[in-house]
């Protein structure tokens, strides 16, 4: 049974969500809007508690998740070690979408951070999450709340879809502002790397830091086999039912002419293909188009949804059109290399 309750991400009625935070504080699980995507939460030092989350998502044991916390102190126990650019970090980009990879104290359970010595923390900046956190007065472990190898969920209706009758509550907090997940900065090195890109940018964040290195899996057109670092890199991710076609290309007229080509290829082969637009509009022919938005902000915000609403409209294949890898755009371009089944 899951209790779903609506809450006004504006102004979250404590009442409601102390509810919640009950659940959280008796080993449940509970889903809950963020500013990049929705979590599926549980008691990050309750390990029953976690195990449960890879349970439900079918989550493979080996990727750990983010512990989230909603004050700052709360970081120095999750922590054994915080480096001094930590601070700066924190002061610039928190409460937000900027999750922080440490060396891990001995109270993080090794379920959470599937037996790494690190542990990645973040203090998302929307109230209900915010709130949640305060009230179950634990720090929150919590993945994306998609089964695994989904696109992650911005609205709580893609939770219903993905985890009904197998979590205790889903609140309610209405679409998610930036539709990204949030940007996994790893500190133990240095200069630091983003393990994963997401609603703080590369550029954000090297105004701060100065060199901030990429993994080399952000670019990667290859699935990543060997050993990573983050061990979440290594598999499928963000995949509707149909395949998706990523195009790049040297500029935008020559992606938009490969893209024309394709569509039309697939099509006479009998398929029915969706095409999905970013930042432009493209003047071709498809069997459901998607325009996701004018700006890379707009784009983010409607990517995730867009792929299911294609898996809704039942297409065989949707083919994309790639974007510059600048601001958000390198994230988007990521998730887009990481759902897709051939790039062209
Ligand atoms: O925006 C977000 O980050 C959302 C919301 C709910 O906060 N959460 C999210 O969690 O996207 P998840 O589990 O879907 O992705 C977490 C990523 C994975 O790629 C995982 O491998 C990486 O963070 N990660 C977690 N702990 C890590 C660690 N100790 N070292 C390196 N990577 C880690
Ligand atoms: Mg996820």
């Amino acid at each position: 049974m899951t209790i779903i309750i609506r809450v006004d991400p504006k102004k979250p009625s404590r009442e409601r969500i102390r509810d919640a935070a009950k659940i959280i504080r008796e080993g449940g699980l509970v889903a809950f809007p963020t500013e990049t995507v929705y979590g599926l939460g549980a008691d990050a030092l309750n390990e029953s508690a976690v195990r449960k989350i890879f349970e439900v998502k079918q989550r493979p044991m080996d990727d750990p998740i983010i512990v989230h916390i909603s004050r700052d102190n709360t970081l120095q126990l999750l922590a054994a070690e915080v480096p001094e650019v930590t601070f700066k970090l924190v002061k610039k980009f928190w409460p937000g979408p900027l999750t922080l990879v440490l060396k891990k104290s001995k109270i993080v359970p090794a379920v959470v951070t599937a037996g790494l010595d690190t542990v990645a923390v973040r203090m998302p900046s929307n109230k209900i999450a915010h709130m949640l956190i305060e009230e179950a007065d634990v720090p929150i472990a919590a993945p994306s709340a998609n089964l695994f190898g989904k696109p992650s969920p911005t609205t709580a209706e893609h939770v219903r879809q993905d985890l009904y009758g197998k979590i205790d509550m889903i609140i309610d907090g209405g679409q998610t502002e930036i539709g990204v997940e949030s940007t996994v900065l790893d500190l133990t090195v240095s200069p630091p790397m983003i393990l994963r890109p997401g609603g703080v940018t590369h550029e954000e964040l090297e105004s701060i830091l100065g060199e901030v290195k990429l993994h080399p899996s952000v670019r990667r057109r290859k699935k990543v086999l060997e050993v990573v670092k983050s061990p979440g890199m290594k598999y499928r991710h963000y995949s509707p039912k149909a395949d998706v076609i990523l195009v790049e290309g040297k500029s935008g007229e020559d992606i938009e002419r490969k893209v024309a080509k394709l569509v039309d290829e697939y099509r006479r082969e009998g398929k029915r293909v969706g095409l999905l637009n970013l930042v432009k509009e493209m003047k071709i022919e498809a069997d459901v188009c998607i325009f996701l938005g004018n700006s890379p902000e707009e784009v983010a915000r409607n990517l995730f949804s867009s792929l299911r609403e294609m898996d809704e409209k039942k297409v065989d294949l949707i083919v994309v059109g790639g974007i510059e890898e600048k601001g958000l755009g390198l994230a988007i371009m990521n998730r887009l290399r990481k759902a897709s089944v051939r790039i062209v």
